[in-house]
């Protein structure tokens, strides 16, 4: 039966606390993806690929429960698809060491983010940083999943993965699934408040250019409420409204409205009635989310009890593929 479903796999690293942009562009496609029959799906919270990066330890622990509970806040079903941490999973890293040993230093320092982040953490440009990719690519060819729903800005991993999933193949026989990028359509890049040409990051040193899933919610709306716009009035897409815009795909994620719809709903008004409208379905969205989370972290048993199952479930798969490989690599079986 599961044989027949496509499988999805994905993962978020718990660097810091979730911000509306995740959740509209990522987690509420999961949600939307995982919850029919069509897919048997995995949610991973991607901690090792966030030590890559130094780390409190206690931030870190906090980070990672929070990630948790917003994954269950924001609608996944961790009955039907299992929700765990990448360092519960051995295989992970097991898988990673041969993936490493077959990628070419040349492919990972032409990876962007690599790039990036190399100029970002000069001062702990790690290893770590640099075979980020192939352990990504064990995440998903351990699961032998078909799509991998990600952002844009993770597309060249995904290519990585495919190459290493190829390689692999041509170079052993027939192992891994040569999985896809599932970039959503609409609503799925949400920029920042303050400079629209940004994707909304918890990174962006204002403040005010983000809105966090767990932010109080009078302070979220006036985070709404003090976007940049334009010195036009109208509601509309257009050249130079970009921050106009970037409300609309708000609001319209938030309330499931089109673009022509809203344009067609605040005709005649002015940025002050639609920045209220936008704050209000903010608030709207987050409302639920916060409540359910309040609860969860009131319930620390349940958390782990979820993130326990996810590990056992994600591990028999895991651990299958991870056989397969080191017997094709010729490792003596112990
Ligand atoms: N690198 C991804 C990011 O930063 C997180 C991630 C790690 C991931 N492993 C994954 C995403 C496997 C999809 C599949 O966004």
């Amino acid at each position: 039966m599961s044989d027949t479903k496509k499988r999805i796999l994905s993962g978020i690293q718990p660097s810091g606390a979730l911000t509306l942009g995740n959740y509209l562009g990522a987690l509420r496609n999961w949600v939307e993806l995982s919850r029919g029959d069509e897919y048997e799906a995995f949610f991973m919270l991607a901690d090792m690929h966030t030590i890559t990066v130094r780390q409190t330890p206690k931030d870190f622990r906090k980070n990672a429960m929070d990630l948790l509970a917003l994954f269950i806040a924001c609608g996944l079903d961790p009955e039907k698809s299992p929700i765990f941490f990448q360092s519960h999973v051995p295989a992970h890293s097991m898988l990673a060491w041969v993936l490493i040993c077959n990628t070419y230093m040349g492919e990972l320092s032409r990876m962007t983010q690599y790039k990036d982040k190399a100029k970002k953490h000069a001062s702990n440009l790690n290893a770590g940083l640099f075979t980020y990719p192939s352990l990504m690519a064990a995440d998903i060819l351990l699961y032998q999943a078909d799509l991998v729903p990600v952002g844009n800005d993770q597309n060249q991993h995904l290519e990585l993965t495919r190459d290493l999933a190829n390689r692999f193949n041509n170079a052993y026989s027939e192992t891994f699934k040569v999985p896809s990028a599932y970039n959503p359509k609409v609503g799925a890049r949400i920029m920042s408040l303050q400079d629209p040409a940004q994707k909304m990051s918890k990174s962006d040193t204002n403040e005010n250019g983000y809105i966090l899933l767990l932010d109080p919610l009078d302070r979220a709306a006036n985070k709404i409420k003090r976007a940049v716009t334009d010195s036009g009035s109208e509601v509309k897409r257009g050249e130079g409204k970009a921050g106009i815009e970037n409300l609309m795909s708000i609001y319209g994620a938030c309330t499931g409205k089109s673009f022509d719809e809203i344009e067609t709903e605040f005709e005649g008004k002015g940025y002050g009635d639609f920045k209220k409208a936008v704050a209000e379905a903010v608030v709207e969205t987050l409302r639920p989310i916060q409540e359910k989370y309040a609860d969860l972290m009131k319930n620390k048993d349940y958390l782990k009890q979820v993130y326990k199952s996810g590990a056992e479930r994600a591990t028999r798969v895991a651990n299958k593929t991870l056989a397969k490989v080191y017997r094709k690599v010729g490792f003596i079986e112990p």
